[in-house]
């Protein structure tokens, strides 16, 4: 059956793989990718599928509900997946009101154009919205975020898409609005902004500069290749029943310290520098305020449900994303000057 799909934030990180697997797997569907292009979005990745037939780009603001009123109107859309927002968590600390506009607003607006065009008839719609381990806090030592811990966000980025959840869920209770919704653990891959650590240590080593651990180091993260997030949200948009959550995450846990080493050695070898050359890099920094110290997502009812398992390994992966970046270095070049070489004084310096 023919169906209209729009996809927000696709021109970001994440979307850009969602919106390519879409596009490619399902020729059927008519994919629409709407994105304001802030810092974090390029077209340069998405390029590749931008002339199929089976796929628009919308350049529009989720802040502003008469745009989304009017997209809504005009191309019907039948399910929404939503990834669009502000991501990284240090520039939340900066400016919090950016986050809960985009985040909270911009969600809020979606929703209720979504309403607007079905005027609550929700034959074969869905409203899926792809949201953050973060919502749930931080861990100790031991335990892992299943579906039903409660919510703790400690961040106001986490509050932002904690909020936005809340949102969605309650347009699900109070006007049947047909949603399903997803917490993912950190992602990695290719086309991640050099703000995130990973991307951010790679293109450092690179320009043999300081690599910036916050505190001791010894925060925990469970780290996803961004693929296998893709591959996630298919499964879950397609095969789960309405009002679902779902946790995705990498069984893959690593602290900071750890990771930071292993990028390290792949780097020199990578780039044929002596061994531990890349690790003399390493510079402990101020700490992030209010650090969540660790993050660890139990994924066994995605897998048990729908079965769903992440298929690339962390050494795979993380070698993958590294052959990236070297070959893609003009792309590296171009969303590594302007703007970014203030945000990265401000924060650094
Ligand atoms: P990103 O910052 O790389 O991309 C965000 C995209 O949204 C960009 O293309 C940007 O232009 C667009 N956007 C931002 N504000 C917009 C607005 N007002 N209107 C329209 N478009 C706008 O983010 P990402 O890392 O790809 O994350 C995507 C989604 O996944 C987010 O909702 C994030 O909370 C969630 N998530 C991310 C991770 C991760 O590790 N990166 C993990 C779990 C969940
Ligand atoms: O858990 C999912 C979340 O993962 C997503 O919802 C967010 O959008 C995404 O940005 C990510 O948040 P984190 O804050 O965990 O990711 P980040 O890459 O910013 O940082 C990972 C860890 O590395 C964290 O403990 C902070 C640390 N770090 C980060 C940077 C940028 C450093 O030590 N130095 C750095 O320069």
């Amino acid at each position: 059956m023919k169906k209209n799909i729009l996809i927000t934030g696709g021109a970001g990180f994440i979307g850009s793989h969602v919106v390519r697997l879409f596009v490619n797997k399902y020729p059927d569907y008519h994919i629409y990718n709407l994105d304001s292009l802030t810092y974090a979005g390029n077209l340069e990745n998405i390029k590749d599928i931008e002339k199929a037939p089976n796929y628009t780009f919308l350049k529009a603001d989720i802040k502003d509900i008469n745009q989304m009123n009017t997209l809504f109107k005009t191309h019907q859309f039948d399910a929404v997946i939503h990834l669009a927002a502000e991501s990284h968590v240090d520039r939340s600390i900066k400016d919090p009101n950016a986050f809960i506009e985009t985040n909270v607003l911009g969600t809020a607006n979606l929703l209720n154009a979504f309403r607007n065009t079905w005027q609550d008839n929700y034959t074969d719609k869905l409203f899926y919205h792809v949201s953050t381990d973060e919502v749930y806090g931080s861990l100790g030592k031991t335990g892992l975020f299943e579906e039903t811990t409660s919510y703790d966000p400690q961040s106001p980025y986490a509050a932002s898409k904690a909020s936005s959840d809340h949102m969605v869920r309650s347009f699900g209770n109070t006007y049947g609005l047909p949603f399903v919704i997803s917490n993912c653990s950190n992602n990695y891959g290719a086309n991640q902004f050099p703000e995130k650590l990973i991307p951010l240590f790679i293109n450092n080593i690179q320009n043999g500069k300081a690599l910036p651990v916050y505190g001791d180091g010894q925060y925990t993260r469970d780290w996803l290749f961004v693929d296998d997030h893709a591959k996630a949200i298919d499964t879950i948009f397609h095969q789960s029943e309405l009002g679902e959550t779902y946790n995705i995450g990498g069984f893959n846990e690593w602290t900071n310290l750890d990771l930071i080493k292993i990028l390290c050695e792949l780097m020199d070898e990578k780039l044929q520098k002596p061994k531990g050359d890349s690790a003399k890099l390493i510079t402990y920094v101020k700490d992030r305020a209010g650090h969540d110290r660790r993050y660890a997502i139990d994924a066994t009812k995605l897998n048990k449900d729908l079965g769903w398992y992440p298929s690339v390994t962390f050494e795979e992966g993380l070698s993958k994303t590294i052959d990236w970046y070297l070959e893609n270095t003009k792309w590296l070049d171009n969303v590594t000057s302007g703007s970014y070489q203030d945000y990265y004084k401000k924060m650094y310096s």
